[in-house]
């Protein structure tokens, strides 16, 4: 039979699915058929996205879940499997930005974006693995960010967490496929996505200042417009998929161009 995006029979867990790319791919997932554990810190958010799979005619649960707090991943995978029957698809979604300038940046500043967009993605890697063999196949998606391929100004610690979540998501891959788990992991390369995220950088910001910010960050992408969050739930439900049965250690960029000059 040849390969679908179908996933009936598959649980997906997605991190960050209260706001933004995290809820657009727990509905792309669900809407292909996956039954979805959305979990998030912000519970309510992650209830939202639940209820809006199920309005749909899906199959959701929401977990409160800090994505930083070890014992609140193994709860989170052993809720899903228990309410869900499985584990097949995590996406390592939750994530945080930062803009500031080298002397602004803190210890404290450095550290959280470290623990919640690097050391969050190692747990989860670490936490699905038992329950993904046990399922009979896993793909885990991490999501990196053109960050994670090139430098930016005010982004230093952004840039070496995402850049750090490209190297282990091809060190996790090896690992995995060389220990024998029938297990896939690839990283997802967004450039600018219209999301809350994106709002909360303009927070403040007076309405010429952001139209003109806005313009440029339009202008850094050659196909002529910002990325939606359907744009990358699309390319996570080929990574969850079988269509991607081959594809182990990848990169897969979504960013209009912007990195291919
Ligand atoms: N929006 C963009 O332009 C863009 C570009 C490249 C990469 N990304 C990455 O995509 C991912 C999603 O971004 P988004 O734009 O949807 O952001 P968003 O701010 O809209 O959503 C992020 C979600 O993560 C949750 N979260 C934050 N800290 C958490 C924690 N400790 N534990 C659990 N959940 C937590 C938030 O509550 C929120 O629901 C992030 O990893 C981000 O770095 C975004």
């Amino acid at each position: 039979m040849a390969e679908t995006t179908d996933l009936s029979g598959r649980v997906a867990l997605v991190t960050g699915a209260g706001s933004g790319i995290g809820r657009q791919a727990a509905e792309t997932l669900a809407g292909a058929g996956a039954a979805v554990a959305c979990t998030d810190i912000n519970l309510a958010g992650a209830q939202e996205t639940a209820a809006s799979i199920e309005a749909a005619g899906g199959r959701a649960i929401a977990i409160a879940h800090d994505v930083v707090e070890e014992d609140q991943w193994e709860a989170a995978v052993k809720a899903t499997v228990d309410a869900l029957g499985g584990l097949h698809i995590m996406v390592n979604n939750a994530g945080i930005e930062l803009v500031k300038t080298i002397p602004d940046i803190s210890t404290a500043d450095f550290r959280r974006v470290m623990d919640i967009n690097v050391l969050g993605v190692f747990l989860g890697i670490k936490t699905c693995t038992d329950a993904m063999t046990a399922s009979g196949s896993g793909s885990i998606i991490n999501l990196s960010s053109v960050a994670g391929l090139i430098g930016a100004p005010r982004q230093a610690a952004y840039c070496a967490s995402k850049g750090a979540v490209r190297l282990m998501t091809k060190a996790t891959a090896l690992e995995l496929a060389g220990a024998g788990h029938p297990i896939r992991v690839n990283s997802v390369h967004p450039g600018i996505i219209e999301t809350p995220m994106l709002e909360d950088l303009m927070t403040g910001v007076p309405d010429e200042q952001r139209n003109q910010r806005l313009a440029q960050m339009k202008a850094r992408h050659p196909i002529g417009r910002l990325g939606q969050a359907t744009d990358i739930a699309n390319a996570i439900l080929f990574l969850a998929s079988d269509l991607s049965s081959f594809m182990t250690g990848s990169e897969v960029v979504v960013d209009g161009g912007m990195t291919a000059n």
